[in-house]
């Protein structure tokens, strides 16, 4: 969502901008914009569109300054356009302002704004916050900073805003709730931005804000970090790991068969450390701490969004059979606005690529107050949910750029396994020949993910197939369902084309009335439990004439003879299913957006970090 960069210092601030803004893209906005200071007046460039767009809109203007801030807005009060584009400003164009997040009390604020003789141009709720801040800095004779912190005081809602003005020439004024924001330091300069992807190529010292705090960026003045109620808090200096190569398509034609390509290395990645099969261990050292906890554990919750929630499918599979303690998993939406039992003896897991994503963060913040132990599971390094948890392990796929999660996923499911192996065996509940199988087995995951994606062009083929049906069921049983979820997901999100994922055995309750030779089905049908089962649901849709694309175990005849497309996987067993089943239909959903002409790293109304409920 919204993307938000400030820069101070010596060096001319629009191309630092301009490149934070691209770093940004990808996760997901409709118009971007810039303010400059320039002189005694702050300059503002925005339009609808994106940030190649701005920057045609900017050729040929001066865009010389010191000081200045940019924005991608993704809509939510008022309709993309250029006037709604951030940044505000005042109408002396003395102060100016970005902003990401939501002001639920804006209609009441802008009325009273109203009524003191402040005409507003935009449907925004945002601009709400820059007149606010104009009348109390006029009314009660303060400093920019000190109005600043009353008006957000405020706000209901949440906001990462950035704010300038002509009379502090060097100053960012910076404050997060809710939204996330991180400061950079170089030397003599500040850098502030709601993503390390737009510092990163700057500066590896960064302080994370935490919510209600803000501070003021001026060059040669130490940070101070202060509450919005006005008091100094500790910070810590940390250092960024990202690489910059992981922010660029090397070679690509997108970041997401990138990032498809790249899981047999991120799955090691995220095995790394953790498993030794020559010591026979699998030990996850973020959660060593709450060990005994999790043992005790009435019950696991794990609430998370998208394709996270479909990871925490997997999981539950995976708890139930090895750890034998309850799990329910939960969309973090829906979790927040029900009135949920939570024990003091649950763990909550939270599982989140971007660790931003907002209903998953509410979920936590009540799993909190009713004394649940908090576990989160995260990619982005230092992110808020990561913050918020009180142990947890992070994935450890590095930056995911495509809006569709591809390695996240895959990292998810394998941390996942890793937390279910170690605790089984500290449980007592597996046998040590098996879990020994099983850590071999886990080992030779990602060599299995080399082999599938040597084969994408097969895939390739199976998409021309797919490309013009305008529905597409996905059906899988057990291990295998939350992957026909995860499966749908992916090539509805990139391709626009309806489909849906379905419990196999669930079809004849409803969905069957939809086959005909118009509806492909695609089955996951691979060595498992339930494999005969699932052999029976084929046989079921071929009798109405639809058209069978199969998942199944490497050397598997009888489902062939059925199908009209195969795509086979390596043998495995059914617990690492979900990790190997899932890339080809990745690279599917993929294939069929590329051939239908779609923008694959970027679909239309979708964000890579949903930081709005
Ligand atoms: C789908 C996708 C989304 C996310 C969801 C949760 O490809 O990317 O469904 O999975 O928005 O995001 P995180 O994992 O960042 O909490």
């Amino acid at each position: 969502m919204c993307g938000i960069v400030g820069y101070t210092g010596n060096r001319e601030a629009f191309p630092i901008l301009i490149k934070g803004l691209h770093r940004m893209e990808y996760r997901g906005y409709d118009s971007a914009g810039v303010a400059l200071l320039q002189g005694d007046e702050v300059t503002v460039h925005k339009c609808r569109g994106k940030v190649s767009d701005l920057e045609d809109f900017c050729k040929g203007k001066d865009l010389s300054g010191h000081l200045g801030i940019a924005h991608t807005r993704w809509a939510t009060h008022g309709e993309p356009n250029d006037i709604n584009a951030h940044p505000h400003f005042t109408s002396d164009h003395k102060i100016a302002l970005i902003h990401n997040g939501i002001i639920e009390n804006h209609l009441v604020l802008r009325k009273a704004l109203e009524k003191a003789g402040y005409l507003f141009n935009s449907q925004t709720d945002t601009e709400v916050l820059i007149h606010l801040i104009e009348d109390i800095k006029k009314n009660e004779c303060l400093d920019l900073a000190e109005a600043v912190r009353l008006a957000l005081s405020q706000i209901i809602g949440t906001y990462a805003v950035i704010v300038i003005s002509v009379d502090n020439p060097n100053t960012l004024i910076v404050a997060r709730k809710g939204s996330p924001l991180i400061i950079g330091f170089g030397k003599d300069e500040y850098f502030a931005a709601s993503d390390a992807a737009a510092l990163v190529e700057y500066t590896r010292k960064v302080v994370y804000l935490n919510n209600e705090e803000m501070a003021v960026l001026t060059p040669g003045n130490d940070l101070i970090v202060k509450t919005i109620k006005n008091e100094i808090v500790p910070h810590s200096i940390q250092k960024l790991r990202m690489n910059i190569n992981e922010l660029e398509k090397g070679g690509f034609e997108h970041f997401m068969l990138k990032e498809i390509f790249e899981q047999p290395r991120t799955i090691r990645e995220s095995m790394r450390g953790r498993l030794s099969v020559e010591r026979e261990v699998v030990s996850l050292g973020g959660i060593v701490e709450y060990e005994e906890r999790l043992l005790q554990a009435r019950r696991f919750i794990i609430v998370a969004c998208g394709t996270s929630y479909h990871a925490g499918l997997v999981a539950e599979h995976l708890f139930e059979d090895l750890i034998r303690i309850p799990v329910e998993v939960e969309y973090a939406s829906e979790f927040r606005y029900r009135n949920p039992v939570i024990y003091d003896d649950d763990v909550v897991i939270a599982i989140s690529q971007s660790g931003e994503t907002a209903d998953t963060l509410a979920a936590i913040e009540l799993a909190r107050q009713k004394g649940a132990t908090i576990l989160g599971i995260c990619n982005v390094v230092g992110s808020s949910i990561a913050r918020a948890t009180h142990a947890g392990s992070y994935t450890h796929a590095g930056p995911e750029v495509g809006v569709a999660s591809t390695k996240a996923f895959t990292s998810q499911v394998t941390v996942l396994i890793l937390m279910a192996l170690c605790l089984a065996k500290r449980k007592g509940k597996i046998a040590k020949n098996k879990y020994i199988r099983l850590i071999e087995e886990l080992e030779t995951i990602p060599d299995k993910v080399q082999k599938l994606l040597d084969n994408a062009s097969a895939i390739e083929k199976i998409a021309q197939y797919i490309k013009d049906f305008n529905n597409v069921l996905y059906l899988g049983r057990n291990y295998n369902f939350p992957v026909a979820l995860e499966g749908a997901l992916k090539l509805k999100e990139i391709s626009y084309i309806h489909a849906e994922g379905y419990p196999a055995a669930e079809m004849k309750h409803g969905p069957i009335a939809l086959i005909d030779e118009n509806m492909p089905v695609i089955v996951i049908a691979t060595n498992n439990a339930t494999y005969e089962k699932v052999v029976s649901n084929i046989h079921e849709v071929k009798t109405r004439k639809g058209k069978i694309i199969s998942i199944v175990s490497e050397g598997n005849s009888e489902v062939r003879n059925l199908s009209d497309y195969v795509i086979e996987i390596p043998q495995t067993h059914e617990m690492f299913t979900p990790i190997l089943a899932s890339v080809p239909l990745q690279l599917l959903a993929y294939y069929v957006a590329v051939l239908r002409g779609k923008n694959v790293d970027q679909p239309r109304n979708l964000a890579k970090s949903v930081t709005v409920e």
